[in-house]
């Protein structure tokens, strides 16, 4: 077992922020997580020409989450290109909660705070009555 600890989110976060495509916001982001099987993935935002339709780092990791064969997020943080530890933005809230639920630890500025402090009585998986498993891999 993995102690999941918040430095080598920090580490992957702010490897990964160097890879960033944002040429029209020159905001790099990079995320990164823990998942609750000891897998630590990460992702960088990728931005296009029709502004609305940019990915988030967040889409980028959750992307990495089902590409790697899928399970929960334990652990988050994100940061910005000096490094800095950033909150994700309000979209990115909702799609952290669909793969980590309220219980998510998030590394923000004010310290370690529940995704549930940040996204409080969410619309999520249980209000459309599907069951998310809590632990094990899940396949579609
Ligand atoms: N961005 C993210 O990647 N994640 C967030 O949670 C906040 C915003 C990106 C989107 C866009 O490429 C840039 O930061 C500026 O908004």
């Amino acid at each position: 077992m993995t102690s999941m600890d918040w430095d080598t989110l920090l580490v992957a976060a702010r490897d990964i922020v160097t890879r960033s495509y944002s040429p029209y916001s020159h905001y790099p982001v990079g995320a990164a997580a823990w998942t609750t099987d000891g897998r630590v993935l990460s992702g960088c935002n990728v931005e296009n020409a029709s502004f609305g339709l940019t990915l988030c780092a967040e889409c980028s990791l959750v992307s990495a989450l089902a590409a790697s064969g899928g399970g929960r997020l334990a652990r988050f943080t994100c940061v910005n290109a000096a490094g800095d530890i950033i909150t994700p933005c309000g979209r990115c809230r909702q799609l952290l909660y669909e793969f980590g639920g309220s219980e998510l630890e998030i590394l923000s500025p004010l310290g370690v705070v529940a995704l549930a402090d940040m996204l409080p009585q969410a619309f999520g998986p249980a209000d459309m009555g599907i069951a998310v498993a809590s632990e094990e891999v899940s396949h579609g």
